[in-house]
């Protein structure tokens, strides 16, 4: 019989078996899968298994806290979190060229989860990694598994020959709706359960230009604003994501109290969709739409302007990068 709590006994009895008295180690990214592929081996091995969460920088709002607070308060795990902010921003300095960003942070953030991987191998004689592939991920890859090296939430490719780990993937039968009612048995919390997607290369590729701490900031505080206003209007589980974009290199005329501005516009790209493959742009309230322009205008100095994206994909992506 099929049931949550019963996918939750299976697994947690399957990892038991292929670990042993085993270590493993877990990437966290901040999103569903790995969270709840985590929590169920933390249920089934405890503290025998150590998260790993890559702070790259580029995060919204609160995510370190939701991964640090939030995730380690509903699991116990162990979790150790590596601040290489300032290795991104260093890497990614005056670059605006879309895939030359996202290939420096692939590269970055291989390195980074790699040397803290050979670390936990070498301390602590951690073999194994388990990742959060879904069966979607397995049939779309041919369905190979076994003995490999790291794929990354990123797909950048491998961790080096001689670190090589047995990979535990306690996902690999289940659909998203599924992986998330999994989580939710684990007692994960809604925001970690329902988030909705975000991209590996996160604000990086919502700045159209250059990706500096300053720029990240105000589209940290903007965004924010976006989230929270969606939240409270009980829109979240009818929008599929809805980026917010700065337009670092674009500045147009504005008007506030007697002052002439000239700051940036940024824009909001709601969309609606079922697999991110196609998508339509979200006809969201004009009340809600109007709190977001008011209060980004207001509370984010550097932004006059707040503009809407009314394209579908295609010809548009959902991202602008
Ligand atoms: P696009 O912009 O291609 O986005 O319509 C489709 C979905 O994929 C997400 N996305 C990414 N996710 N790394 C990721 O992990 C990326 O480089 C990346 N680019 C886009 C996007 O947020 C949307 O959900």
């Amino acid at each position: 019989e099929w049931t949550v709590a019963s996918i939750v006994e299976d697994q947690v009895a399957a990892i038991r078996e292929q670990v042993g008295d085993g270590r493993a180690i877990c990437g966290l990214s901040g999103g569903v899968d790995s969270a709840v592929a985590a929590a169920l081996v933390q249920r089934a091995i405890g503290d025998r298994l150590t998260c790993v969460f890559v702070d790259h920088g580029l995060l919204r709002a609160g995510e370190r806290t939701q991964v640090e607070r939030d995730f380690v308060a509903a699991t116990g795990v162990n979790l150790v979190t590596v601040d290489a902010r300032e290795r991104f921003l260093d890497a990614l300095a005056g670059v605006t060229d879309p895939e030359e960003k996202r290939k420096i942070i692939g590269r970055e953030f291989i390195r980074v989860f790699e040397q803290a991987a050979r670390d936990l191998k070498t301390e602590d004689g951690v073999d194994f990694l388990v990742q959060g592939t879904l069966y979607p991920d397995v049939v779309e890859s041919g369905g190979g598994s076994g003995t490999a090296n790291i794929k990354s939430h990123h797909n950048v490719g491998g961790l080096p020959d001689d670190l090589e780990f047995k990979l535990v993937e306690p996902l690999r039968a289940l659909f998203k709706d599924e992986v998330r009612r999994v989580g939710l048995e684990l007692g994960l919390p809604e925001t970690i359960v329902h988030r909705q997607p975000f991209p590996g290369p996160g604000l990086a590729i919502r700045i159209i230009g250059e990706v500096s701490e300053h720029n990240l900031e105000i589209l940290r505080a903007a965004d924010s604003i976006a989230r929270e206003e969606l939240t409270v209007a009980g829109l979240d589980r009818d929008i599929w994501q809805c980026p917010v974009v700065l337009l670092a290199d674009v500045r147009s005329v504005g008007v506030q109290g007697d002052g002439r501005t000239y700051g940036h516009p940024v824009v909001l790209r709601p969309v609606s969709s079922e697999d991110a493959m196609t998508a339509d742009w979200t006809r969201l309230p004009y009340d809600v739409l109007e709190r977001i322009s008011t209060r980004i205008t207001n509370e984010v100095p550097e932004v006059n302007r707040v503009v809407l994206d009314v394209t579908s994909k295609p010809p548009g992506t959902i991202e602008w990068e």
